[in-house]
């Protein structure tokens, strides 16, 4: 076992009653959506129209509530040993990077039993289709291209319909950001030619999204988490897909997405190791760099994987499983993501088993309320990635996500950078809000809530710079 530090770090505690106020007033926001009961309606139609229950059943899986077992008090975070990723039960510390091979082979394995299940072992033969060639796009800046991966096995048929972008100017290959998005392509940018996607997607009226349906009125309301024409002015380019294309984000049992063409592997409900939804995302986001591997405009040993929330939890599995991926970056991923599970801060991985049961394999339901049995802690998810360039990044006003915690798996991950010669972090103590840390592995806490913004990205340029163009003066 790991000896955990002692109290070094930034108290965050200040914040818990800001994240609650926060709560609150989106709750009270949501409430005012509710809308009246007219007399044309019963009682009944007008709960069932209203989705009231839905709605009450959201705001209790979200609200930060004590009553719920939630603990924004750094006070209150149990003592707690971690794993240690250099040295595994029963066996001689690890020394070496040679070493540190079969250790990490045994680190994937936990993550993969008890945590995000087991990815298919059968290799597909995809078939690309291009519904868009490279076509100028954002004022002339940028082209778009649209692409179909069209995934077929067992007599079903899954379609990855990826979205790009690159600078128009660049003759020579450009570096590339893969990530997933949460409710469709055309959310990403008003850009009327990019195509709106059938599957079933989370969001809200507000996003445009209708009876789980994106319409014409989702195109561009998630731009500001996709800063297009910063990432290109930094000759960048973007691949995205929507993560329902994968897996829709509900729990069915593992019926639906791309679980269908693997039903021999893993029969539904059968196997409590097998892939959930997370590890279904992750294992897309492969894909999609199978694709860019033989797409001519991108250099795709560049490739930078990203996302933020769930989606940066799936980064993190992503980029510790499929080590193509050369820089991966984490936004506000949180519990299951890069926060410690032991710390018990915020999200746990009861409430997260219980709000997202389809997440993760049914075996992580072992651990509700026993983080301390769990053979991993999010630290060797980090590790995993090593010696590849990571980020995290924290937002002060997201406790949900622990701040603190996700700090910390970078410093216990540290070791195993440097141990495969790298500098790691370059500091021990967790840095004020907005005070970005770059070195192989990089942390900044932003001001303001949990989101992406054009802040984080400015980060994240100025990282995968620092790993991708080493020789540029900066
Ligand atoms: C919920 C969930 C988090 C997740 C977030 C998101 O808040 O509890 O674990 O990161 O949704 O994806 O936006």
């Amino acid at each position: 076992m790991l000896p955990v530090q002692h109290p070094l770090l930034l108290s965050l505690k200040n914040h818990s009653r800001a994240s609650t106020l926060l709560d609150r007033n989106r709750e009270q926001k949501r409430i005012k959506k509710i809308g009246c009961l007219t007399n044309q309606q019963t009682f009944l139609q007008w709960i069932i129209n209203q989705k009231i229950v839905y709605r009450w059943v959201f705001f209790m899986m979200t609200i930060s509530s004590p009553a719920l077992g939630q603990n924004y008090d750094e006070q209150r975070v149990p003592a707690y040993e971690l794993p240690n990723p250099l040295h595994g039960e029963n066996e001689k510390p690890i020394e070496s990077a040679e070493a540190w091979v079969h250790r990490r082979e045994q680190i994937i394995d936990s993550f993969e039993r008890e945590m995000y299940g087991k990815s298919p072992t059968q290799k597909l033969e995809p078939q690309y289709e291009v519904t868009e060639d490279w076509t100028p796009a954002l004022d002339g800046k940028a082209e778009r291209k649209q692409v179909t991966i069209i995934l077929s096995r067992q007599g079903s048929t899954s379609k990855i319909r990826v979205l790009l972008y690159r600078p128009i100017d660049h003759d020579q290959t450009v570096p590339v950001f893969v990530g997933l998005n949460f409710i469709g392509n055309a959310s990403i940018h008003p850009e009327p030619r990019i195509r709106i996607h059938e599957n079933w997607t989370i969001g809200s009226e507000d996003d445009g999204v209708i009876d789980h349906r994106a319409t014409a009125a989702s195109r561009g309301k998630k731009k500001s988490r996709w800063p297009l024409a910063q990432i290109i002015n930094r000759g960048y380019a973007v691949a995205t897909a929507h993560c329902g294309d994968i897996d829709p984000d509900f729990d069915d049992g593992f019926k639906n997405g791309i679980h269908p063409l693997f039903v021999d592997e893993f029969p539904p409900a059968k196997t409590s190791d097998a892939w959930g939804t997370i590890g279904a995302w992750s294992w897309g986001l492969s894909r999609i760099l199978d694709y860019l591997e033989q797409e001519p405009k991108i250099d795709h040993t560049r490739a930078a994987v990203i996302g933020h929330s769930r989606l940066g939890k799936t980064a993190l599995w992503a980029g510790a499983q499929d080590q193509r991926f050369a820089v991966v970056i984490s936004n506000n991923s949180g519990c299951g993501g890069a926060a410690l599970s032991r710390r018990k801060f915020g999200e746990t991985v009861h409430r997260i088993n219980t709000s997202f049961p389809h997440w993760f394999c049914a075996n992580f339901k072992n651990y509700n309320q026993r983080e301390e049995k769990l053979p991993v802690d999010q630290h060797m998810l980090i590790a995993l990635i090593a010696p590849r360039p990571v980020y995290v990044a924290s937002a002060t006003e997201d406790l949900w996500a622990d701040p603190k915690g996700e700090f910390l798996s970078l410093i216990y991950a540290d070791p195993v950078y440097k141990l495969l010669g790298t500098h790691g972090l370059p500091i021990n103590q967790m840095p004020a809000p907005d005070q970005p840390v770059h070195g192989t592995m990089g942390y900044h806490l932003r001001s303001g809530p949990h989101d992406i913004t054009l802040y984080d990205w400015m980060q994240y340029l100025n990282f995968t710079d620092r790993h991708f163009n080493p020789d540029e003066p900066r």
